[in-house]
């Protein structure tokens, strides 16, 4: 009977996942510096120490970045017992010294492997060593690991990383694991219990097509979020001068939109005051670091016009009004329509019911749907093709709130613009708004992000 009841337990505790992870890190999407989109492979100690430097000087320490992560190539071999060895070259006084150097300046550090037999850039990988390189991470002080997927050729992903998750419990050092496996095996599946966040789509590059093609791709993942467990579209590329300002400002607003993850991963030492203004513009931080930790929702897509909602604690909102496409648009906007809407909440991300024949009285998360000819139908409702563009003037948005609004949801406040306040978060300004409905101005390729602020 015993060992009945001792099967019973061991096959419980492997089929519950119970968690692997040290559950209380991250609990709002980690912020800090990488030293890849920028510097590469020439990385060093001199160079991470002046990141450090710059990361406080700069102001973004106080605006919330506080890890300094080195990324590949730090390391060059492994010795006899299997240890990873720096570069000494570039690391002349190892990396625990570096590691403390951050510590003193009160930030975090944090280093990179792969999880296979090599790093991306052919350094030696974590493969077969994960114990080991786990208490090394821990002695040199090791806040935060990403671990990369090159080198894995037939390695199972969900097995790897539970492996190297172990691995860091194990040592014993809270440490943040950054999951990069580019999002080939639905890494958003299985490891909310194996590491705090993971990369959803491959390497970012420093310009408009690559930003915006990743953020097309996270629309299904809303429901994964959370605090602890993030979707990374991967690290930023403001300040790198392959897009516009206005660009950056998007990549910037729309990564906070999602709830991601914020490496800067530009030169702090060159940046310019149009950098520091979106990297350190802190209302959009903390729409990014909302303790709620929702993922936006896309609310509409209208092809290259999209509104994104993302819900925020004390029953308060964001809405990004998006402008892909190369020409300047001119939206009607209904302020007391978005007003009512609400972003998906946890367990949502694809698109939005369908509304009853007839309107949508008291539906959660919807306004009545619109009238006949008044505007476009919720995504996925048969929303026009993408480069039909937004409604024609006058048309507008539906007018107003539908028959019942956005009720059904109990314990909210109403959302009416009686009760909200309405803050423009890249003009720094609240709207004065003389009617309900007012023209908008999105520039090509750039995005309005208006917080509902509860009055
Ligand atoms: C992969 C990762 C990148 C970066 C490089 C380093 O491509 O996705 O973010 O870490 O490896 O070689």
């Amino acid at each position: 009977m015993r060992k009945y009841l001792l099967i019973f337990v061991a096959v419980f505790l492997s089929l519950s996942g119970t968690a692997q992870k040290f559950d209380q890190l991250a609990k709002t999407p980690p912020m800090g510096w990488n030293s890849w989109n920028k510097f590469h492979c020439d990385v060093s100690e001199a160079l991470i120490m002046q990141a450090a430097d710059a990361l406080v000087s700069t102001g973004m320490k106080d605006a919330g970045y506080e890890y300094i992560v080195i990324d590949d190539c730090w390391q060059i071999s492994r010795d006899d017992n299997g240890e990873i060895v720096a570069d000494k070259d570039r690391f002349p006084h190892g990396m625990k010294y570096v590691a403390d150097y951050v510590h003193s300046k009160g930030l975090k550090f944090g280093i990179y492997s792969s999880a296979g037999t090599v790093t991306c850039q052919r350094r030696p990988g974590g493969f077969g060593h994960e114990y080991q390189d786990a208490r090394t991470y821990a002695s040199y002080g090791v806040d935060y690991l990403k671990y990369d997927w090159c080198g894995s050729t037939t390695q199972d992903a969900k097995s790897s990383y539970t492996n190297m998750s172990s691995a860091l419990k194990a040592a014993g050092r809270p440490i943040v694991f950054s999951i990069c496996e580019w999002g080939a095996n639905k890494p958003w599946e299985w490891a909310a219990n194996v590491g705090h966040l993971w990369r959803t789509t491959g390497d970012i590059s420093d310009n408009w097509n690559s930003m915006i093609d990743i953020f097309n791709k996270q629309k299904d993942l809303s429901r994964y979020a959370g605090p602890g467990k993030w979707n990374d579209p991967d690290m930023l590329e403001v300040g790198n001068g392959g897009m516009t300002t206005d660009e950056y400002r998007t990549h910037f607003s729309l990564w906070c939109m999602l709830a991601s993850p914020l490496m800067a991963g530009n030169d702090l030492q060159k940046m310019t005051p149009e950098t520091k203004s979106v990297l350190l513009n802190k209302e959009m931080i903390a729409i990014d670091q909302d303790s709620l930790g929702r993922q936006a929702t896309c609310y509409r897509d209208n092809g290259n016009y999209q509104i994104w909602v993302k819900t925020l604690s004390n029953n308060e909102k964001a809405v990004c009004l998006l402008n892909t496409s190369d020409e300047k648009k001119s939206v009607l906007v209904d302020f007391s329509l978005l007003a009512t809407i609400r972003g998906g909440g946890r367990g949502f991300g694809g698109p939005m019911p369908a509304a009853p024949a007839g309107g949508a009285p008291g539906m959660p998360g919807m306004p009545g749907a619109p009238a006949a000819g008044q505007g476009v139908p919720p995504a996925g409702q048969g929303a026009p093709a993408a480069g039909q563009g937004v409604p024609a003037a006058g048309q507008g948005m539906p007018g107003g709130m539908g028959p019942g609004g956005p009720g059904g949801q109990r314990g909210f406040t109403p959302m009416t613009l009686e009760n909200y306040k309405i803050r423009d978060i890249w003009d720094h300004k609240d709207l004065v708004l003389k009617e309900t409905s007012m023209y908008v101005e999105l520039l090509p390729h750039s995005v309005k992000v208006y917080r509902f602020v509860r009055k």
